[in-house]
């Protein structure tokens, strides 16, 4: 293997995040990668060109953001190769394992080759905001998991994955976000805390923000990635019927991770086991190279 592509959509960060630790392996293993932003209105490297290909893009309502389906939409028609899915979720719920299966009918019908998907947990960016510690305990427990995961990809290998008949069945009731997005997204406004400095606008995966007047303006093609009320540096955006779910501000990658004892979520005993299904693996610490 000799070049690698990488497109990923990412609203807050976290998926990039997983992105540029693939890249990061991978260079190290001489594999020359390209990072490429999935967003509406970008042209597109050909991945017929790389000999290893990645879609990456966090799950969202069990399912994938609509701008990766208007991504593979814009592919060139495939010659059969492997193309692998990398997903984060802020979750380590069974429900999100058909959340990959739109993205990848959706490939194989252009004709590309399915490796398989790898998901890593990370920080929420709807719904509550994770503890610094749990951050960085997800951060740490996911490079630890991608330095076991990458090799699979540059070997070429394919691995089967099963999603149940509930959690296909879950996936479709829930993709009603797919259409429902665009209309709450008009609901989207600032407040007078907002400075004008056009981050939300540079962010938006969706060109769906314009600056009009020193303040963000919301059009009707938003997807919900929550990129621009994570990004903006006054928490200035509210977010219509969604507000109350509202997370803003970048979480730490660094610092002390939190006990079992002090895990912040609903499913307390799932994370508690994803971190110790990572954690307890007997591999040496992960390095930077
Ligand atoms: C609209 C929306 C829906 C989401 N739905 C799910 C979900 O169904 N399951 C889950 O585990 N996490 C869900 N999340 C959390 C994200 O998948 C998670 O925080 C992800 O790492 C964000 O990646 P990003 O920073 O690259 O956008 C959702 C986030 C958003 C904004
Ligand atoms: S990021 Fe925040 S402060 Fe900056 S323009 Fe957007 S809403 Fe205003
Ligand atoms: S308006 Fe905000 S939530 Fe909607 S797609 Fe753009 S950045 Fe994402």
């Amino acid at each position: 293997m000799s070049n690698a592509i990488i497109y990923v959509f990412s609203g807050s960060g976290n998926t990039k995040r997983v992105a540029k630790e693939f890249a990061r392996h991978f260079e190290a293993d001489g594999v020359e990668t390209t990072l490429v932003d999935i967003k509406k209105g970008q042209n597109y490297p050909s991945p017929l060109r790389y000999d290893v290909v990645i879609v990456a893009h966090p799950v969202h309502g069990f399912n994938a953001p609509t701008t990766v389906f208007d991504f593979v939409k814009q592919l060139p028609q495939g010659d059969g190769r492997l193309v692998y899915i990398v997903e984060t979720s802020g979750e380590p719920l069974k429900l999100n394992d058909g959340a990959h299966l739109a993205v990848r009918n959706r490939l194989r019908r252009k004709g590309y080759g399915f490796g398989g998907y790898l998901r890593y947990v990370m920080p929420y960016n709807i719904i509550f905001r994770h503890s610094d510690g749990m951050a960085v305990r997800l951060w740490q427990a996911a490079q630890k998991q991608i330095s076991l995961d990458y090799p699979m990809i540059l070997a070429g290998e394919e691995w089967k994955t099963f999603t149940s008949p509930w959690t296909k069945l879950v996936n479709a009731v829930v993709r009603i976000e797919h259409p429902a997005m665009p209309v709450i997204g008009r609901g989207f406004k600032s407040t007078d805390q907002c400075i004008g400095c056009g981050k939300c606008e540079r962010i938006c995966p969706q060109q769906n923000i314009v600056i009009k007047d020193g303040r963000p303006v919301f059009g009707k093609n938003c997807v919900g990635c929550m990129g621009c009320a994570f990004s903006c540096p006054k928490d200035a955006i509210r977010t219509g019927i969604l507000n109350s779910w509202r997370v803003n501000g970048a979480y730490p990658t660094e610092g002390t991770p939190c006990t079992d004892e002090e895990i912040c979520s609903y499913w307390k005993g799932v994370y508690r086991r994803y971190f110790h299904a990572i954690e307890d693996q007997d591999v040496p610490p992960v390095m930077d190279k």
